[in-house]
This record gives C-alpha cells, structure tokens and sequence, in this order.
C-alpha cells in the first residue's frame, strides 16, 4: 500500500510517501527564514508561499520515491489544527490529486500525525500518555487504543511552546525562540524564581510565567542592574519543563501507562528529553521521544497516521473544508460519520 501524505498547516511545505510502513519520500520546503524577519508565522505569507513550492515539492517527492502518481493508493492531508490559508493549499492539492487519479482521501489531524511520528521508533502499547507540546498546543492525551484519544489536561491559555517564543521575543532572541532558549540555558544558571505554570490537576497556564519574566526583566533594565540572559533562560526553561515532567510521572500512575511518548516542536527541548529520561529510567514504562527530524512539521508523520485510518477507511470525499481548530477529541465525530 503506497499513501502519498501533504502537510501545509503552517510554515513547512511538506510531501511524503510511505509504501508499507516504509518511507520512500520526505520532502520538507520551510520557509522559516522569510518569518524570521518578521519574528514570527505570517499568515498571508505563509499562504502564498505554499502555493508558490507545492507543485515542485509534489515533483521532487515522486522523483525521491521513483514512482507515477498513478502508483499510489490513497492520498492522506493535514485538514488542521493550523492556519486557514495554509491548510486550504495542501487540501485543495490533496482533493486534485484524489480527484483525477480517483484514489481515496484520508483527512489527518495535525497533532495525530506528530503522535504517530512516534511509529518511526517502535510500534505502540496501550494504555500509552501522548504529552503534545507544541507552539498551539499543551495536551496530556490518554490512548487506550490506535485512533482512541482523550484529552486528561491542557493548558488554560497560552501553549508552551508560544511562551517560550514569547520569553525569547522579551529577550530579544530570533523566531523560533524556542530553540536559541534551549541553546542559552545549556550555558546559565537557576537564579530567578519565576511562577509555576501548574494549574489543577493535568491542566497548565503558562501565561502567569510569561508574565512573571517580562516583568523581572522590565524590573532589571529599571534598576540598571547587571543580568545575564542566560541564566533567566535557565530559571525559565526549569519551570516551564519540571511541571510537565511532575504531571507526566502522576498521569503514567493514574492511568496504568504502559507507555509514554512526546509529541510536537517542544519535544525537541534537550531539558524536557533529558528530564523525561532521568525520570523514567528505572520504570517498566516505555519512553519514546520522537527522533528530531520528526519534531519540526513534515509529512512523513501524516503519512504513519494515514496508514492506521486507511486500515479504519476513514475517508472523506470532496465537499472536505480545512479545520483550523480541529481538536483532537472532535477526531472521534469525524471517525464516525
Ligand atoms: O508548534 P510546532 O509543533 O510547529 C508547528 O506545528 O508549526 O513547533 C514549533 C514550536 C515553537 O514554539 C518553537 O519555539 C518550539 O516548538 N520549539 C522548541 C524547541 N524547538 C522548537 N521549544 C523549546 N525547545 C526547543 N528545542
């Protein structure tokens, strides 16, 4: 079974193709240094370039994979979460491409692709805890069984991968943030005593420890004080992290988990990895960290995701629009029309 696989939902223009279970494709187009002038995802450009690399990012995946599009079986697209323009480029492309070749259409959730990303690694056991981090998203998602998600917690207002891009705009670091804090608290140390994102139970709110930098630093460049941004990246990542770390040990207890992975652009944080491994060293739960290339936005994951509904015949015809906040709960509606 050959799935040819399109991810568009935000800056990356991807394609893949996987033929069972083995990915003979992986096209990724980013466009990260056109946002970066503007410290962040525009929209409306992100649209247009989507539109501009689709077809010869569809040409080099066909080529990587040396087969005809005839040759495929289905064609698998990311209909959301993410931005509406950008979704509406790979669906339309998907629906063409389903259109004239006659193959059927597998919708993907975005975030069911970053979960299944971890099918690179090794295949999963259930009851399994799904730990999404990512720019939109802060979810623990129990899984007891392939395409079966509940969502157990989450955060109350900004994800923490928007409060890390946030930290590093205060900062004056580069967009994507995220990475240059990772990279700056590797060198500082754990001065500042910033608020804990924990809310009740599984839930976050990273929006108090954003606030909690902006005005530290505010109050340092007042008093003309001496401080180094190292070390604010440091007491920053440690409580951004050490609560998922906590929650994720209490979660795996309460639902009997017998394995754990992360999920999304925060998975690649070095601190979270090596936390999450420190804390389940000696436990019998599985811990799967998606491989790096997998944490950044690709198709190949859609592709693994496509294969588990292409079994289920989750198809869509063509009156499919784009879900800019699909939830990843809702995915149970769909799954039953
Ligand atoms: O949201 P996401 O999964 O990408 C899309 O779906 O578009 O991943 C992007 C997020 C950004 O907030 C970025 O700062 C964060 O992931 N990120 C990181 C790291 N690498 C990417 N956050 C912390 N540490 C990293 N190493």
């Amino acid at each position: 079974m050959i799935i040819l696989g399109i991810e568009s939902s935000c800056d990356e223009t991807a394609i893949s193709i996987i033929k069972d279970s083995k990915l003979l494709a992986n096209v990724v187009s980013s466009q990260i240094d056109v946002h970066k002038k503007y410290g962040g995802v525009m929209p409306e450009i992100a649209s247009r370039l989507h539109l501009e690399n689709i077809g010869f990012v569809l040409k080099k995946a066909l080529e990587d994979a040396n087969i005809k599009i005839e040759d495929i079986d289905a064609v698998a697209v990311t209909r959301g979460p993410g931005l509406i323009g950008a979704l509406h480029v790979g669906l339309q492309a998907a629906k063409t491409i389903s259109l004239m070749y006659n193959k059927p259409l597998i919708p993907v959730h975005h975030l069911i692709g970053h979960i299944y990303a971890n099918e690179f690694i090794e295949n999963f056991e259930f009851p399994m805890l799904c730990i999404v981090v990512s720019g939109g998203n802060t979810e623990f998602v129990i899984m007891e069984k392939d395409l079966d998600f509940k969502i157990i917690g989450q955060t109350l207002d900004d994800a923490v991968g928007e409060c890390f891009d946030k930290v590093a705009r205060v900062l004056g670091l580069p967009y994507p943030g995220g990475v240059e804090i990772d990279k700056l608290a590797k060198l500082g140390t754990h001065k500042y005593l910033f608020k804990s994102p924990h809310a009740d139970g599984y839930n976050f709110s990273y929006s108090g420890l954003k606030t909690s930098i902006i005005n530290e630093v505010n109050k340092l460049k007042m008093r003309k004080e001496d401080y180094k941004i190292e070390d604010i990246a440091k007491s920053f990542q440690d409580v951004a992290i050490d609560v998922i770390v906590e929650k994720a040990k209490k979660a795996c207890k309460e639902y009997n988990v017998k394995m754990l992975c992360l999920a999304g652009g925060v998975s690649a944080n070095s601190y979270l990895r090596s936390e999450m491994e420190k804390a389940f060293k000696n436990s019998d739960i599985k811990l799967l960290l998606p491989p790096l290339w997998c944490t950044t936005d690709n198709a190949a994951m859609i592709c693994k995701a496509a294969e588990h509904l292409y079994k289920e015949k989750i198809f869509a015809d063509l009156s499919l629009g784009v879900d800019p906040n699909w939830q990843i709960e809702d995915f149970k509606d769909f799954k039953n029309n």
